[in-house]
């Protein structure tokens, strides 16, 4: 169904009363507060949806979302977030999802042909230096491949970038949470694979250069999270 404007609001009217035939007391116990587990930072792509794709309901999951995923440790924003994430909500997990066909990215690919698009090709700019940083791995590989491994490559780096936060190296040297992870979502399966592990200090940091080196393959498998059987 296509919606408009109005449908919007009838959706919601709607979803008001499913919720109350189901539990006449879900928005009373709802308005009394969240007490998320995770933070989502993922791309704003209107199809990675992380409360769909996770089945996660309202209160589970503290979200940020920007083109293509990014954690630059400039952006007010996202640093305004994870800490209220981190030392007020204490989330216990840290999750950046990118995803496959990701048109930020792709934007940002070299070669990639497309019209500029203004301002977020300057947002873009830290792709261009991921892709510059691995282009020896990259090079070789056709169009498809290269755009799928830039994805993986750039959540890793941004993995990175999160763990060389001083607000996630202060919450490791006090409680040794959260944990982070890197994740990529497929939109032409529906299927999340883990690309990182579960990293709490500093040395998973520094193993995610084994992945960035290509010594953990591209390919996700099972062995690689040891949480998700692929
Ligand atoms: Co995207």
């Amino acid at each position: 169904m296509k919606h408009t404007i109005d449908s919007l609001l009838a959706e919601n009217r709607r979803f008001v009363a499913e919720q109350l035939a189901l539990d006449p007391a879900y928005f009373e116990q709802l308005a009394e507060g969240q007490h998320p587990d995770f933070l989502w930072i993922g791309c704003s792509d209107s199809r990675v949806s992380p409360n769909l794709i996770t089945g996660t309901g309202p209160g589970e999951m503290f979200v940020h979302r920007n083109i293509a995923n990014l954690v630059v440790q400039t952006d007010m924003n996202l640093l305004s977030v994870l800490q209220y994430a981190v030392e007020v909500l204490h989330v216990n997990h840290v999750i950046v999802c990118g995803h496959h066909g990701c048109g930020g990215v792709k934007a940002a690919m070299s070669g990639h042909s497309g019209p500029a698009h203004g301002l977020v090709d300057h947002w873009l700019r830290t792709v261009k230096d991921t892709e510059q940083y691995f282009w020896r791995q990259l090079e070789p590989l056709e169009e498809t491949a290269r755009l799928r491994r830039l994805v993986e490559l750039n959540v890793v780096e941004q993995v990175y970038n999160l763990g060389k936060t001083s607000i996630v190296q202060r919450a490791w040297h006090e409680r040794r949470r959260p944990f982070i992870h890197g994740w990529v979502f497929d939109v032409g399966t529906g299927r999340i694979d883990p690309l990182t592990k579960m990293i709490d200090s500093d040395d998973g940091v520094q193993e995610l250069c084994k992945f960035a080196r290509g010594e953990v393959s591209g390919k996700v498998s099972g062995k690689v999270s040891g949480e998700v059987a692929a």
